[in-house]
């Protein structure tokens, strides 16, 4: 099929290169000139596993198009996705600015049949609005469906997730776009999910909502765990053995963070505030994922005494593993907010440095996790990253200048380090 995907972000590049893979031949589009000269040349902006390798064979065989001109996209393809970026308003409702002038843009270079995908997450009704726009801008009378088509994908994993998504959610109205969407996502073999419309994007903030939830309470739970002396992860894989639950998004830890969780959290509250719902659940994920930072450190202050001149070694900068994206990362609170306090911060993370160079100040950055460490009077792990899981603890207390760990993401074993003589502080792992 002959497609273009409007907006070249995380959505809009891996669903790009990965229905370029599939066979069909993709244009992708972005009105950032720079960013699309780059990825013209197989420059990827982010860092995700796979991605540029899947971009640059794929432009290679010419299935794969980089442009910034919309025209070309809309006039050369039968179905166009959307995949702009709906940033969160002062407010905290969703910008949809970019979604209306994509609307408007496509509107005008319409010629025949086109079928619209909505992909960006995006407030319940505005494939309706999308709809209105394109047909009050359309210059001839020509036919057009819109589907919503929310996208599950998680950055780190996003290939093998596009790939293999638990299910694909079509929000349709016709037969004929039923037929387009389907086939062009047989390839996959996964379950489809045919829905209206209005239903296809609710299911995409309900479940970025439920994930945040499920984090949020276990989160809680780990409060109770540290006052009583219990085990978070304990707790979690005793929940998790109820299928009725499921173990996924029990890690406990520094709060989630990224570019969706929290804007689609402000995004769903305030819909609800729109409809006359007090969204009271949403308020309170939100705010446990706040007080999590905040409860950490605590932790590290109740451990350190006094911060003011104190060196302390960051592990982790992205806000999860696999990723260089720094966007709502709890990292880099806790950091601004050690420095705060007068704390001399090392930091070091796989993929992130050249990103967090850009936004923390005041920082060492060092080239490894050892060079970090060195000189510390505390180890904190923001992000876990494989290669801190498995970490030289010999090397390491050698290093730093007291053997302590603040584990904020719970990935070692308190008995082993206490053993190794350093003092583990972990979330939830009964030593508040
Ligand atoms: C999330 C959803 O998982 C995707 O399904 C969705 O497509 C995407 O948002 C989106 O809306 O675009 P993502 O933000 O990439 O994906 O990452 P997640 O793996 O969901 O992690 C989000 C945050 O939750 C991270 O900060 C992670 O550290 C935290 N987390 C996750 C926990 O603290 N505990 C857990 O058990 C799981």
């Amino acid at each position: 099929m002959n497609i273009s995907v409007i907006g070249s972000g995380y959505v809009g590049l891996v669903s790009g290169a990965c229905f370029a893979e599939l066979g069909n031949h993709v244009i992708c589009v972005d009105n950032d000139k720079q960013k699309i000269s780059g990825l013209k040349k197989g420059v990827i902006p982010i860092y995700e596993p796979g991605l540029q390798e899947l971009i640059v064979s794929n432009l290679k065989n010419n299935r794969l198009k980089f442009t910034s001109n919309i025209k070309e996209a809309v006039k050369n393809s039968e179905v166009i996705f959307i995949a702009v970026g709906t940033p969160t308003l002062e407010n905290g409702e969703a910008d949809l600015t970019g979604i209306e002038d994509v609307a408007r843009s496509i509107a005008q270079h319409i010629d025949g049949y086109r079928l619209i995908v909505e992909k960006s997450t995006v407030p319940v009704e505005t494939c309706s609005w999308i709809k209105k726009t394109i047909a009050t801008y359309i210059k001839k009378k020509q036919k057009f469906d819109v589907v919503s088509n929310p996208e599950f994908l998680r950055e780190g994993s996003a290939i093998h997730d596009f790939n293999h998504p638990d299910r694909i959610v079509l929000g349709l109205e016709t037969l004929r776009a039923k037929q387009i969407m389907t086939n062009l996502y047989q390839p996959l073999n996964r379950p489809i999910l045919v829905t209206n419309i209005k239903s296809a994007e609710l299911i995409k903030h309900a479940s970025n909502a439920f994930l945040a939830t499920k984090i949020s309470f276990i989160n809680a739970i780990s409060r109770i765990c540290d006052q009583v002396g219990a085990d978070v992860r304990e707790v979690a894989a005793g929940m998790g053995m109820d299928n009725r639950i499921g173990r996924y998004f029990l890690h406990a830890g520094l709060g989630y963070g990224g570019s969706c969780f929290p804007k689609d959290l402000d995004a769903f509250i305030t819909i609800g505030e729109k409809l006359g719902y007090d969204f009271q659940i949403l308020k309170a994920v939100r705010n446990t994922n706040q007080e999590q930072k905040a409860f950490v450190l605590k932790k590290i202050k109740d451990v350190l005494w006094i911060i003011q001149g104190k060196t302390i070694a960051v592990l982790g900068l992205s806000f999860k593993p696999n990723t260089d994206d720094l966007r709502n990362a709890p990292s880099i609170d806790l950091i601004n907010a050690l420095i705060q306090e007068g704390a001399k911060v090392r930091v070091y993370d796989p993929k992130a440095m050249e990103k967090a160079k850009k936004i923390l100040k005041n920082v060492t950055f060092c080239k490894d996790k050892y060079q970090a460490a060195s000189g510390a009077d505390c180890l904190i792990i923001a992000t876990e990253w494989n290669e801190f899981k498995e970490l030289d603890f010999i090397k390491m207390k050698k290093k730093l200048k007291r053997a302590l760990v603040i584990d904020g993401r719970n990935i070692y074993d308190p008995k082993l380090l206490t053993k190794m003589g350093f003092t583990y502080i972990g979330v939830g792992r009964g030593n508040e």
